[in-house]
């Protein structure tokens, strides 16, 4: 199985508090201003098993998972949402925004818990399958997004890493967009939430202009 490149799935990553969610939702509205179904999610989650499964992945009730337990739940979560959410969608025309997707295994699971980056490729190769037209990177230095990610009150088990763990994932972030540059989008998330905004709406605009 080799992994096929869905022009309509765009994703937005970033460490905790980059601004993801806010993104999301003028990503949407932008697509919904031009006429297109849209359809936004998130991972973990997507869809209610797969949500399921995040509560599992963010309780802090039960011992903490194993790295590797921690890898194949983010996967389990990730096949569902792909085979019962994302593809369906995609397969009527729909544009699907998701809040996360396989490049935060490579960042959390792979460089900041220190699982291998070739076992986290087969799991994509074999379990995921599929590859965003567009991924957008919104990148804060770690500080200001802890801050903004805890300004909100509550704290699950991944936001209580320490800041060492979130520098390894904003590395990884930067180096993964490095490597593919056709894919990815940087976003200066430090900005103000308007500019960032703006920034993300003309990646968006420009990556549809190749989308038949
Ligand atoms: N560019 C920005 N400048 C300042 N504050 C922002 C900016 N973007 C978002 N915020 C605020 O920071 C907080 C976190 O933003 P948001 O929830 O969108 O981030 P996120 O990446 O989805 O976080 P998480 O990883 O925790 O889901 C919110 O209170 C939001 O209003
Ligand atoms: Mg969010």
């Amino acid at each position: 199985m080799s992994l096929s490149v869905q022009p309509r799935l765009v994703t937005l990553e970033g460490g905790e508090g980059a601004g993801k969610s806010t993104v999301l939702a003028v990503l949407r509205e932008a697509l919904l201003a031009a006429g297109q179904e849209v359809v936004c999610t998130r991972e973990p989650g997507g869809t209610p098993l797969a949500e399921q499964i995040r509560n599992l992945l963010l309780d802090t009730r039960h011992e903490p998972p194993a790295p590797e337990t921690e890898l194949l739940l983010m996967f389990a979560g990730r096949a569902q949402h792909v085979r019962e959410l994302i593809l369906p969608a995609l397969r009527r025309g729909a544009w699907v925004i998701s809040d996360r997707f396989t490049d935060a295994s490579y960042a959390y699971q792979g460089a900041a818990r220190g699982g291998d980056a070739g076992f986290i490729a087969g799991l994509e190769q074999r379990v995921v399958g599929i590859v965003p037209g567009l991924t957008l990177l919104l990148d804060v230095p770690v500080g200001i997004g802890l801050q903004r990610a805890r300004g909100r009150g509550g704290v699950d088990r991944i936001e209580a890493e320490s800041d060492d763990f979130f520098e390894r994932v904003r590395a990884a972030y930067l180096a993964r967009a490095a490597a593919e540059p056709s894919r990815f989008r940087v976003v200066d998330a430090r900005q103000p939430a308007e500019v960032v905004a703006a920034e993300a709406v003309a990646h968006l605009r420009a990556h549809q202009e190749t989308v038949r």
